[in-house]
């Protein structure tokens, strides 16, 4: 399958343009577009027998619903947005390609991406899974199967909760009117990792975050679950009662690790 001819929507910039560099480097043509590329989405569609989204979330179904109808049955469309469930239904909806949901759980900064998970979710066909999960297991990243739902359920955790949990302390520590020349001075190196994610939601990828956030339909339950965690830790570290805050942590360790007296 090595003269396959792949089309990347996003392929600029990002998750798309490290998607290409992977395929080259298998020795697959790819062709890449963005809105300001010579090419465009039905270039692609008419070059390629592989079409990959690879968009901001936000543009995501628009482009979906445009590429969808160019491709036929024995094409394959993916994705590789951060979501899983509203893609893979656009792509079956608007399509009779084959479908894959694609997430890798890693950034495009990351130098070396072995070792790195994957989530795919096969939606429709077979003909095209084995060749991705192929390209995938050679360059040596973890590949695992979700239905779109349990992907975004756990994303709810991974992604949106964490994020969220990265916003709050952001806007807590800008809150506390400490500079970062301070910062610099008393810092620990557990304090300088969080820092520098934190910056890289509020300053690298900020739309990005807050789509991951935001689009996720479990959202609600975490910050529901957040809020009622900081109440409750809260509670018992202003009373003074410090057995309550001791009895929390350990009930939490023990259902996080389990129990150490086992
Ligand atoms: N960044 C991550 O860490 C990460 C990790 C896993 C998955 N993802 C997923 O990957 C997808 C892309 O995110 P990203 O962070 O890689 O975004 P990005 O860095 O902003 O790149 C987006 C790409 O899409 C193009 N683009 C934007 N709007 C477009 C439109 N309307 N039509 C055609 N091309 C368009 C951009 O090119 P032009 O600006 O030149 O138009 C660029 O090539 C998202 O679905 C995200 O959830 C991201």
């Amino acid at each position: 399958m090595k003269n396959i001819k792949v089309g990347i929507i996003g392929g600029t910039n990002g998750m798309g343009k490290w998607f290409a560099g992977l395929l080259k480097k298998e020795g697959y043509t790819v062709h890449v577009c963005g809105r300001k590329t010579k090419l465009g989405i039905s270039d692609l569609a008419k070059l390629c027998e592989v079409i990959v989204v690879a968009v901001p979330i936000s543009a995501t179904a628009d482009i979906i619903r445009k590429v969808g109808p160019m491709l036929n049955k024995d094409m394959l469309l993916m994705d590789l947005t951060s979501l899983k469930k509203e893609p893979v239904k656009m792509m079956l909806a608007n399509s009779q390609a084959e479908v894959i949901g694609c997430h890798p759980l890693f950034g495009h900064q990351v130098k070396d991406s072995s070792g790195q998970n994957v989530i795919l979710c096969p939606a429709r066909g077979k003909k095209w899974l084995n060749w991705l999960k192929a390209v995938f297991k050679k360059n040596k990243l973890a590949v695992w199967e979700a239905t779109p739902e349990k992907h975004d359920k756990m994303m709810a955790v991974i992604q949106a909760l964490n994020h969220f949990n990265t916003i709050t302390l952001g806007m807590a520590l800008a809150r506390t009117n400490v500079t970062l020349a301070d910062i610099n001075k008393f810092s620990t190196p557990i304090f300088r990792t969080k820092l520098d994610i934190i910056r890289k939601v509020f300053v690298e990828s900020p739309e990005l975050y807050l789509d991951i956030i935001t689009g996720n339909p479990q959202t609600g339950k975490m910050l529901d679950i957040y809020e009622k965690a900081l109440k409750d830790i809260r509670s018992k570290i202003k009373s003074g009662n410090k057995t309550e805050s001791k009895k929390a942590i350990k009930k939490t360790a023990e259902k996080l690790y389990g129990s150490k007296d086992k």
